[in-house]
């Protein structure tokens, strides 16, 4: 599967994109908001696990690594645990530090809301993060979610427990925003 935008392909990544995901993963920017870092063989069983995963797998989390169309190089990464009726989805992402602030989540982002509303056919999609990641639940905003929920010291972070905001959109809501580029 990709997906193509103006300036990203989003695929299923795969091991020779091992380096770059941990790169990004445990980049001392993104641990605070993704948790404790993870080695390269755990890294590694997760992107093997992606390779074999069927597309439309139910109760999955299936990852896309987000990749520069000029060069090839993967800048981040957007997931999404797909429930196990395939109705419901929730999502998550990363970009690099070094990549940021460039409307790049927000192009993917906008790719993968199109996929799963008008291609997977979703009912609702979901997000959450802590309320301290600005950046995270700005992203949500922009992408047109809704803010559903302030869960108060719900998630034990890695400076303890802290509060969460949760974000949701209906298809009935989703305006059918950017046409991908492929078929
Ligand atoms: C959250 C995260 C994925 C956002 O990635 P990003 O690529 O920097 O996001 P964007 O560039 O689309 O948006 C970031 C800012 O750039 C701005 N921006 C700059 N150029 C832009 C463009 N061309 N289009 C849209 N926005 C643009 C946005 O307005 C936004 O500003 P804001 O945060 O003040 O609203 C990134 O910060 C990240 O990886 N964080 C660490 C991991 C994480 O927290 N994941 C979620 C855990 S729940």
């Amino acid at each position: 599967m990709q997906l193509m935008t103006p300036r990203l392909m989003l695929r299923r990544p795969g091991m020779d994109d091992l380096s770059e995901f941990l790169s990004c993963r445990n980049h001392p920017a993104v641990l605070p908001w993704l948790g404790p870092a993870i080695d390269a063989q755990r890294a590694g069983e997760l992107l093997a696990r992606q390779t074999v995963l069927p597309l439309e797998q139910g109760s999955a989390w299936h990852m896309l690594a987000i990749v520069g169309r000029n060069d090839g190089r993967m800048l981040g990464e957007v997931g999404f645990f797909l429930s196990e009726d395939r109705a419901q989805a929730d999502l998550g992402w990363m970009v690099h530090p070094d990549q940021q602030g460039q409307g790049i989540a927000t192009e993917a982002g906008r790719a993968l809301l199109t996929h799963l509303f008008d291609r997977l056919h979703l009912h609702r999609v979901t997000a959450a993060c802590e309320l301290d990641n600005r950046g995270s639940w700005h992203l949500m905003e922009r992408l047109g979610m809704r803010r559903e929920a302030m869960r108060v010291q719900s998630r034990r972070g890695l400076r303890g427990w802290v509060d969460e905001v949760g974000y949701a959109l209906l298809a009935s809501e989703w305006p059918g925003a950017t046409a991908l580029q492929d078929g």
